[in-house]
C-alpha cells in the first residue's frame, strides 16, 4: 500500500575530514532530488568529536520520503506532486491520504476513509465531560493538546499499531476527532452548546458547522469557503523537519504511542515562531490598525534588534526566495475577502508591510519573504474564524503530516532512539558543601 523509502545512492566521493594529523572518510550519500548529507553517525566513535549545530539549520535527522521542499527555488512537493497544482479542487482529505498513504488514493480508500471520517467523529461521552473542567479563558491549543493526549485513554487498543489497518484506524480516528475537539474547545470558551457532528456533511463543511451552528439554526458552508479552507489545511498538511514534526518525531522515536507523539506537535507548534506566529502576524496588522504605529515604523522597529520585535509571518528557516505558500495564500485572500467583506483594512496594511519590506536591503539582503502565516491568518478571519483558533486550524492541517512522519519513522530500518549530545560548559568537577559552609 504505501511506497517504500527510495533509497539514498552512496556519492562515490566520500568526504575527508582532517583532525590534526589524522584524516578520516566520512560516507557521502544523496537523495533522489540530488540533496548530498555526509553520514556522521560513527564520527565520534571514529575520531572522538561530535558535530555542534544549534537550530539543527545543518542537520539530516532522518531519511524521509514524504515531502521535498527546495527552498531556493521556492519548491514545495508532496510525495512529488508540487504544492501549486492542489489549489485548483483537491481535498484535504484527498491530500492527507496521499501523505499518508505514499500514493493518491483510489475511489474505493478515499471512500473507506470518509466513511471512517464519519463514523470516528463523534468524542466519547466521557471526553466531552473534560472540557467543563478547563476555565472559559484557557488557550484552545492547550486544550487540543491535552484532548489529543487523552484519546490514547479511550482507544488502548491503538497503543500499539500493528499492522496498516490498524494505523489506517487510527489516523482517521485523529483526522475526525481533532477538528471535534477544535470545535468544542472554541464552543466551551464562547459558553455555547456543543454542537454533534453532522454525518450528512464533508470534512470541512461538518468542521465549521461544529463552530458556527446554533440549536436549530444549521451554518451552511458556501463553496467559496470550502474550497478556501480546504486549500488551506492543504498548504499546512506537511512541510518536512519543521519544529512540530520533529517533535513528533522525537517523541515517537522513544516508542510513544500516536496520540501522545502528535500532541506534542501540537505543543511545539503553539510557540510563536512556528504556527503561533499566524496570530502574532494578526495581532501585528491590529496594532497598526489601531494606529499606535504606522507600516513604516513596525518595519523599523523589526529591524532594530535592540526591540527584539520581528516582522511576523517573514523569514523562514529554509524558504530563500519566497515561500510557495505565502504566493497561493496571497491570491486566495484578494479573491475571498472582497467577497466575503468587501474590504479589510488589514489586508490592506498586509499588502504595505509586504511592499516596504521587500524593497528594504534589511529584508533583501537576509532573505525575508513573507512566509505561509502572513495572509492565511487574513483568509481565516474573512470565514470567520477567531484569531485564537488560527494555531488550531493549523494543528488540523498539519496533522496528516505529523501521522504519515510518524509511520514512516516507525517502518524505517535502523531507526533509533532521538538522543543529541550536547557541549558541556558548565563547573568543572568541584565539591558539594554543606548548608553552613556556603558563602
Ligand atoms: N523580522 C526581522 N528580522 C528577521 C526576521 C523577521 N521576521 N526573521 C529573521 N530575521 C533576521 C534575524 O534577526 C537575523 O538577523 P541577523 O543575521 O542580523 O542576526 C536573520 O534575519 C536570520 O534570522 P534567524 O532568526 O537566524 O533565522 P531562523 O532561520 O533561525 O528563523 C524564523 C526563522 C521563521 C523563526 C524567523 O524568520 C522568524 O522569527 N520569523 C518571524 C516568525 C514567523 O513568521 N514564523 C513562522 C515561520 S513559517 C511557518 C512555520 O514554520 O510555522
Amino acid at each position: 500500500m504505501r511506497q517504500p523509502l527510495s533509497s539514498p545512492t552512496r556519492s562515490h566521493e566520500p568526504a575527508t575530514l582532517i583532525l590534526g594529523d589524522k584524516s578520516y572518510l566520512l560516507p557521502v550519500i544523496e537523495g533522489s532530488e540530488g540533496e548530498r548529507a555526509i553520514d556522521i553517525s560513527k564520527l565520534r566513535d571514529q575520531t572522538g568529536h561530535i558535530t555542534l549545530d544549534q537550530g539543527y539549520g545543518n542537520t539530516g535527522s532522518c531519511e524521509s520520503a514524504i515531502t521535498f521542499i527546495d527552498g531556493e527555488k521556492g519548491i514545495l512537493r508532496y510525495r512529488g506532486i508540487p504544492i501549486e497544482q492542489f489549489a485548483h479542487g483537491a481535498t484535504f482529505i484527498e491530500v492527507a491520504l496521499l501523505l499518508i498513504l505514499g500514493h493518491l488514493p483510489t475511489d474505493a480508500e478515499y471512500d473507506a476513509f470518509s466513511k471512517d471520517l464519519t463514523r470516528f467523529a463523534y468524542l466519547d461521552e466521557g471526553m466531552k465531560h473534560q472540557f467543563e473542567g478547563f476555565p472559559r479563558t484557557a488557550p484552545p491549543m492547550a486544550i487540543l493538546s491535552a484532548m489529543i493526549n487523552s484519546m490514547s485513554c479511550f482507544h488502548p487498543e491503538l497503543y500499539e499499531l500493528e499492522d496498516e489497518a490498524q494505523f489506517l484506524i487510527a489516523a482517521a480516528r485523529l483526522i475526525s476527532k481533532v477538528r471535534s475537539i477544535a470545535a468544542y474547545a472554541y464552543r466551551h470558551s464562547r459558553g455555547v452548546p456543543y454542537i454533534y457532528p453532522d454525518p450528512k456533511l464533508r470534512y470541512v463543511p461538518n468542521f465549521l458547522h461544529m463552530m458556527f451552528s446554533q440549536p436549530y439554526d444549521q451554518y451552511v458552508c458556501s463553496d467559496l469557503i470550502n474550497r478556501a479552507m480546504n486549500l488551506i489545511l492543504i498548504l499546512h498538511a506537511d512541510h518536512e523537519q519543521n519544529c512540530s514534526t520533529s517533535t513528533v518525531r522525537m517523541v515517537g522515536s522513544s516508542g510513544a504511542n500516536l496520540f501522545a507523539s502528535c500532541a506534542a506537535g501540537v505543543c511545539a507548534l503553539w510557540g510563536p515562531l512556528h504556527g503561533g506566529a499566524n496570530v502574532e502576524v494578526l495581532e501585528m496588522l491590529d496594532k497598526i490598525h489601531q494606529g499606535n504605529m504606522t507600516p513604516e515604523e513596525y518595519v523599523k522597529l523589526a529591524k532594530d534588534k535592540d526591540s527584539k520585535v520581528r516582522l511576523m509571518g517573514f523569514g523562514h528557516r529554509v524558504y530563500k526566495s519566497f515561500d510557495p505558500r505565502a504566493q497561493i495564500l496571497q491570491k486566495v485572500a484578494e479573491e475571498l475577502v472582497p467577497q466575503l467583506c468587501g474590504s479589510d483594512p488589514l489586508l490592506e496594511i498586509a499588502r504595505r508591510l509586504e511592499d516596504i519590506a521587500r524593497s528594504d536591503p534589511y529584508f533583501i539582503d537576509r532573505n525575508l519573504y513573507p512566509n505561509v502565516d502572513f495572509y492565511s491568518g487574513i483568509i481565516l478571519r474573512a470565514i470567520g474564524i477567531p484569531v485564537n483558533m488560527f494555531t488550531v486550524m493549523f494543528s488540523i492541517g498539519r496533522l496528516p503530516g505529523w501521522i504519515a512522519q510518524w509511520w514512516e519513522q516507525n517502518h524505517t530500518p535502523g531507526t533509533r532512539i532521538a538522543r543529541p549530545r550536547q557541549v558541556y560548559v558548565g563547573n568543572r568537577q568541584k565539591d558539594y558543601l554543606p548548608k553552613d559552609q556556603r558563602g
